[in-house]
């Protein structure tokens, strides 16, 4: 049997990322397996609430919470992402690598964890019967847009990462151009249109790669 595809979809907080796979989960219900970083298996909800939701991560250091990324993301990997790709299907997944990229390395300004990034790369996804992601969908915009969108939303649904200032969202908007320079198969999609013109755009994407015909 043909083991599906990985695929991440990426991009700073207010990119529209959430509606854009909300638009994909609609589309491809029952063909796809929809999951999302930091989380998507029990424990990994867990790390989640550590490193995403308590604000005490914010005060931790930078390598502190790059190693629970990835943490959150071997347990991903393990339980659902490589079985359910033996099993045929596809996995999308709601943020990736990519976000440990652009946040704990560009949004940090910590380039002293680019080599290691590199080798957890390695460690994590070279593993028997693993692959990193076949294609990275990185929704980009200019970081004053996405800020503004996120301080617009309301404040019950921030995290410590959306109440940054416009500076770090600069850098991270940098860091994921820059993961696309590293890294081959990253198509960063013009987030700026209307949901629809964007959503056209994933679909493309997606056709062009044969990974699902639109
Ligand atoms: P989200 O689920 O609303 O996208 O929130 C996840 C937050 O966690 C977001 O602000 C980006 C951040 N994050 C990192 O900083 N590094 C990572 O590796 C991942 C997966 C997420």
């Amino acid at each position: 049997m043909m083991q599906g595809q990985y695929i991440v979809f990426d991009g700073m907080d207010g990119s529209g990322k959430g509606t854009q796979i909300e638009f994909l989960q609609k589309k491809f219900i029952g063909t796809v397996v929809f999951t999302r970083e930091p989380g998507g298996t029990p424990f990994a909800e867990e790390i989640r609430k550590i490193v995403r939701d308590n604000p005490l991560a914010g005060k931790s250091t930078p390598l502190n919470n790059f190693l629970l990324f990835w943490a959150a993301r071997e347990e991903l990997l393990h339980n659902l992402i490589v079985p359910t790709r033996k099993s045929g299907k596809h996995v999308f997944s709601d943020r990736g690598d990519s976000s440990t990229f652009a946040y704990q390395i560009y949004g940090e300004a910590n380039n002293g964890l680019i080599t290691p990034f590199f080798e957890m790369r390695k460690l994590v996804f070279e593993k028997a019967g693993r692959q990193p992601p076949h294609l990275y969908i990185v929704f980009d915009l200019p970081a004053e847009v996405a800020h503004s969108r996120v301080m617009a939303a309301g404040g019950s649904k921030r995290n410590h990462f959306d109440t940054r200032k416009l500076d770090y969202y600069e850098r991270v908007r940098c860091g994921f151009r820059n993961f696309s320079a590293h890294i081959q198969n990253v198509v960063l999609v013009n987030a700026e249109g209307s949901p629809e013109a964007v959503h056209e755009s994933v679909l493309n994407v997606l056709a062009e790669r044969g990974i699902l015909p639109k």
